[in-house]
C-alpha cells in the first residue's frame, strides 16, 4: 500500500515537473510557468530595430529608447509582416545626455535604467499568468534588479499605453526602419 502511494506520488511529481518544464523550442527566455527573463546578449548579437528619444522632463517614458529583436525574428517579420511565435522584443531605456559636440547640439544615451520585454505567443500558452495576453508576454526589468520581472499584470502595467499600436499587433512599428524592406 505504502509502495503504491509512494510510486503514485513519484508519478504525480514527475508529471507536474514536466508540465512546468520550460519549452526551450518556444523560448529560451520563458520558463514553464510563463516567467520571463531578460535576454543577455541583445546589444551585441541582436538586430537593432530603431530608437526613440523622449526628451521631455517628467514624461512617463523619458529616456533614450533602443529596440532590438533577434535577427531571425526581424527577418521573419520583414518576410511575412508578422511576428513568429517566440519572437522577442527588447526595449532598453537609458538616460538622455545632452551636450555640444563638434557636429552640433547632441543628445545621446547614458546609463541603463530599465528594459521592457515582449515575447510573442499566438497560442495563449499561459492563460493563468497575468503577464500574458493579447498575443504576447510582457515584462519589465529594472537596472537595479535585472534578475526579476518587476511587472505582474500587463493589463495594469502595459496594455493601455500600447492601445495606439493595437492594429500593428501592439508594436509601434513606425519607429523601426529595420523592419521595412
Ligand atoms: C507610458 C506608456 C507605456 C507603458 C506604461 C508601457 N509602454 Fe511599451 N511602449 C510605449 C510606446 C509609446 C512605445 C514606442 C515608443 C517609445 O518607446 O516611446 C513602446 C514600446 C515598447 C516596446 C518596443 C516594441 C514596441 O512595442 O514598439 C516594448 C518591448 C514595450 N514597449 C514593452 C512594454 C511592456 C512589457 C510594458 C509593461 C511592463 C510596457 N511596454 C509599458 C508605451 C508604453
Amino acid at each position: 500500500m505504502l509502495r503504491k502511494t509512494v510510486s503514485a506520488l513519484a508519478i504525480a511529481i514527475a508529471v507536474s515537473a514536466s508540465a512546468v518544464a520550460a519549452d526551450k523550442a518556444f523560448s529560451p527566455y520563458v520558463d514553464g510557468h510563463g516567467g520571463i527573463s531578460l535576454p543577455k546578449d541583445f546589444r551585441t548579437g541582436w538586430t537593432h530595430l530603431g530608437s526613440w528619444v523622449i526628451d521631455q522632463e517628467g514624461a512617463p517614458g523619458q529616456g533614450f529608447h533602443d529596440v532590438y529583436a533577434r535577427p531571425s525574428d526581424a527577418a521573419a517579420y520583414r518576410k511575412t509582416g508578422h511576428w513568429p511565435d517566440g519572437a522577442t522584443l527588447v526595449k532598453e531605456i537609458r538616460a538622455v545626455e545632452h551636450g555640444v559636440k563638434t557636429t552640433g547640439t547632441g543628445v545621446w544615451a547614458g546609463d541603463n535604467k530599465v528594459w521592457f520585454v515582449m515575447v510573442k505567443d499566438s497560442k495563449g500558452r499561459f492563460a493563468d499568468n497575468a503577464s500574458w495576453g493579447n498575443g504576447w508576454g510582457w515584462a519589465l526589468f529594472d537596472a537595479k534588479a535585472p534578475g526579476k520581472n518587476a511587472s505582474t499584470d500587463f493589463h495594469k502595467d502595459c496594455e493601455t499605453c500600447h492601445v495606439p499600436a493595437k492594429a500593428t499587433d501592439w508594436v509601434f512599428v513606425e519607429g523601426y526602419p529595420t523592419l521595412r524592406h
